[in-house]
């Protein structure tokens, strides 16, 4: 059985209250709910976790990287501008292993300084702009 770390970045826990106009109006224990059916329907071992801090959510990465999980990642803001995240995400498709950039809202569409993504580069694809749905298209990729 495939197993993945699904990780989130700050201010994702706020899902549901946080800007809905853009995010949308499910909340995080509904993410939360919708990945783990959908990895169960597709006979993956899913764990879901959020973090606000930066230190934590490298930390994953080393954990996925030395368990040897695919990762798929909404690193929310610390897309734009984390060189730290980034020096650690590159490590997951050099062991081998695929590392999919997911967003709910499409960045590209919006403000310019969401235009960038310094993971992208090293990611092995980048779903945006389906809510909820750019995490569950991640994970059937991660399953075909
Ligand atoms: C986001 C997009 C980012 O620009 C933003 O900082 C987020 C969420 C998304 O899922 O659409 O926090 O990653």
């Amino acid at each position: 059985m495939s197993n993945v770390l699904v990780l989130n970045g700050p201010n994702l826990g706020r899902l549901g209250s946080r800007e809905p106009e853009i995010y949308g109006s499910a909340d995080w224990k509904t993410l939360v709910d919708r990945v783990l059916a959908e990895a169960s329907a597709l006979g993956i071992q899913a764990e879901v976790r959020q973090t606000n801090d930066e230190a934590e959510l490298i930390g994953w990465i080393y954990e996925a990287v030395d368990q040897h999980k695919d990762v798929v990642l909404n690193p929310a803001a610390f897309t734009h501008y984390s060189y730290a995240l980034r020096d650690a995400a590159v490590q997951v498709p050099k062991a081998g292993l695929r590392l999919i950039e997911v967003h709910l809202s499409n960045p590209h569409s919006r403000e310019e300084f969401r235009h960038t993504s310094v993971i992208s580069g090293i990611a092995t694809g980048v779903i945006a702009g389906f809510g909820v749905d750019s995490y569950l298209l991640a994970l059937r990729q991660l399953a075909r």
